[in-house]
């Protein structure tokens, strides 16, 4: 019986484009999806767009449209975007469907029913002028610690300060520019905490992989929180049922997203939805998703719809993230690379290679290094897997009418019988993504195949007359060779082996081909033709070029300074302890945004410092480093704990860059 499997990938937010960081997991999610297709099985792969909230309604409302047709124009562009890159999605839908709307109600009701919402009065700041309330991210004011200006409402990103938006001194609401006021309103919660026992068991069953447990231990042990499920109108989303005024938070219907585009996809299809969502079906679920929004898929999510009584995943796929030549993606250095740029320079399929030779199942980042990426597509793509047909299909078409051999060259045999024992193997690597490996067998195997033809010389054989039959036998086997290649990359390279298929004159391969019964003898092909060129650098040039261009444009709205600070004494600098401090550990906080976890090392001491630089640096690049600490500052209480001093760092509210003194500079030393 073949399975019968959903697998979706994270539902990209509809105010934002599409680019690189996207095609991790949509790549990684298509390869998937393509090699259980060859596998024989049912897949219904979904996606789309994560359309509600505020910033859809604002952006909106500022270019002068309604929320519903930007949300359409930005879901015509991701489709594009997606098929640009040959992602198979079945349906590429949207949140704002009447499906959704009514799963979201569904399940809202099923969780009220069951006793799980509480309602509470909560005190936010509301934008008099726009008579609405304000997300933290549209506030800005002075920091409460180190009164920076301009700061965010959730965290300082000078200081790395955590507090509450109501704690900012002198805000002001950033679409008015307001003042706004303190006001109070019912919310509606979701008793994550109820699901507990539920989720702990759920959580340690084998659905999601054994790094990410650990987080959700140390979840646990913090305390899960009643969810916020609810915001006030004005908001682009779907009303609440019996609470006027009152919308479901984006993050509630999202998900919900996933189950009312199977229930769009099932109409057309008229496929049997109960049969995929009741409580112990016998269909798989699987969702790609980011390790960014872990929390939300494995806490809240399964919790929702186990407490509606509807099935739950059969398991998570998480990845980490995309970095480009080693650090983050940055908008400054031409690395914020949107897929549409992409596209514009060069092969998709590259790409889907690239990442592919470099996944595996783990939630380790993966590098996008450009020059290794063009060395690699040239050597591998180019260098060994067309190079098998190019060098030996021309003999075919030109000395034996396009005809291969009857029989195999024997000297070949053991190479073409490797081809077709490594199946299993291989079919393996892909069924658990260990991509990066089976890409470094089907190499291996690449490698062989050129062995052969270097040994052989077809060149040679082609110009003595009485060695036809051998030459004919050989090149037979080497078109043999590449049509077992062909099978092992098409989840990878959907669209070269399509035209590979039409070369070989073959209907469209799949993992049983690779069998002796299927073996091309006697076969006609057509006569090669070009398949695929090389990377130039020029192409990398390029698209390095546009994404810095694409940025100037955005600094050219946003850049900002903070205004000078008021004249200090030099008794009043000098109370500053400034030291040189050793960065020994950095700790990501999974719930906030900005904030790295440091300990520092001061030489006679070590302190726990909390900064707002996550969105510009790796782990990896920070531990070990030399930065500048502010010593004696008071410690102070956050959220995720005390904060013992400060670390500097320079930013204009896009990026943020830790201070560090020369080399030679000692952990302790003071700043004069
Ligand atoms: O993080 C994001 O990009 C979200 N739009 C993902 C949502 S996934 C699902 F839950 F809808
Ligand atoms: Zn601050």
């Amino acid at each position: 019986m073949p399975r019968t499997i959903i697998v979706t990938s994270a539902l990209p937010y509809a105010n934002g484009s599409i680019h690189l960081g996207h095609m991790v997991e949509h790549i990684q999610t298509d390869i998937w999806v393509r090699h259980q297709r060859m596998n024989g099985q049912t897949v219904h792969y979904i996606c789309a767009d994560d359309t509600h909230g505020t910033p859809v309604m604002l952006a909106a409302s500022q270019q002068g449209i309604t929320p519903e047709q930007m949300i359409e124009k930005a879901r015509q562009e991701h489709m594009k975007d997606f098929a640009g890159f040959f992602i198979d999605h079945d349906l590429y839908y949207s949140t704002h469907t009447p499906e959704t709307e009514h799963y979201a109600k569904d399940i809202y009701t099923r969780l009220k029913n069951a006793g799980l919402i509480a309602v509470r009065s909560i005190e936010q700041l509301f934008d008099p002028e726009k008579s609405m309330f304000l997300p933290d991210r549209f506030i800005k004011g002075e920091c409460p610690r180190c009164h920076a200006k301009d700061q965010y409402g959730d965290n300082c990103e000078v200081c790395g300060a955590s507090y509450t938006p109501t704690e900012l001194i002198n805000p002001v609401s950033a679409i008015s520019g307001a003042t706004p006021i303190k006001k109070t309103s019912e919310h509606y919660f979701f008793k994550l905490k109820e699901c507990e026992n539920f989720l702990r068991e759920w959580t340690h069953s084998g659905t999601i992989p054994e790094e990410a447990a650990n987080k959700l231990n140390e979840w646990f042990k913090s305390g899960l929180t009643d969810w916020d499920i609810s915001r006030d109108k004005p908001y682009f989303g779907f009303e609440i049922p019996d609470a006027p005024g009152k919308y479901f938070y984006v993050w509630l219907d999202a998900p919900i997203g996933y189950i009312g585009t199977f229930k769009k996809l099932a109409d057309t299809k008229g496929l049997d939805f109960e049969q995929y969502w009741k409580k112990d079906t016998d269909t798989e679920l699987y969702h790609f998703i980011g390790k960014d929004i872990l929390y939300f898929h494995s806490l809240f999510w399964p919790a929702m719809l186990h407490a509606a009584n509807l099935r739950t995943p059969t398991k998570l796929f998480v990845h980490g993230f995309l970095t480009v030549n080693g650090q983050k993606m940055s908008k400054s250095r031409g690395s914020f690379i949107t897929a549409q740029s992409y596209l514009k320079h060069l092969n998709a399929e590259y790409l889907r290679y690239y990442f592919a030779a470099k996944m595996n199942s783990s939630m380790d980042d993966i590098d996008l290094n450009l020059d290794d990426f063009m060395n690699r597509v040239n050597s591998d793509l180019v260098g060994k897997f067309i190079n098998i047909a190019s060098r030996t299909s021309g003999f075919i078409t030109k000395r034996f009418d396009g005809k291969l051999a009857l029989q195999f060259d024997e000297t070949a045999l053991p190479i073409i019988e490797r081809l077709y024992a490594e199946a299993t193997h291989i079919k393996e690597l892909y069924e658990e993504r260990e991509f990066a490996k089976a890409i470094r067998e089907i190499m291996a195997l690449a490698d062989l195949a050129n062995q052969y033809v270097d040994q052989q010389k077809p060149w040679d054989l082609a110009k003595d007359e009485s060695r036809l039959a051998t030459l004919h036998q050989v090149s037979s086997s080497c078109i043999e060779m590449f049509r077992c290649l062909s099978i092992y990359l098409k989840p990878v390279l959907p669209k070269l082996i399509q035209q590979i298929e039409v070369f070989l004159k073959l209907s469209p391969l799949s993992w049983k081909h690779l069998d002796k019964k299927y073996a091309l003898t006697a076969h006609e092909i057509l006569p090669y033709h070009h398949l695929i060129a090389r990377i130039d650098t020029k192409q990398i040039e390029a698209l390095v070029d546009e994404s810095k261009n694409n940025l100037t444009e955005k600094k050219n709205q946003q850049a900002q300074y903070a205004a000078l600070s008021e004249t200090i004494g030099i008794d009043d600098f000098s109370k500053i302890d400034l030291r040189v401090a050793k960065i020994l550990d950095a700790v990501e906080i999974p719930e906030a945004d900005k904030l790295l976890k440091l300990t520092l090392d001061l030489g006679f001491e070590q302190r726990t410092v909390f900064a707002g630089i996550k969105s510009q640096y790796q782990i990896d690049q920070l531990i070990g480093r030399l930065t500048v600490m502010v010593a004696n500052l008071a410690p102070r209480k956050m959220r995720f704990g005390e904060s013992q001093g400060m670390v500097l760092a320079a930013g204009d509210g896009n990026s943020i860059y830790l201070l560090s003194p020369d080399s030679g500079a000692k952990p302790g030393m003071k700043i004069k």
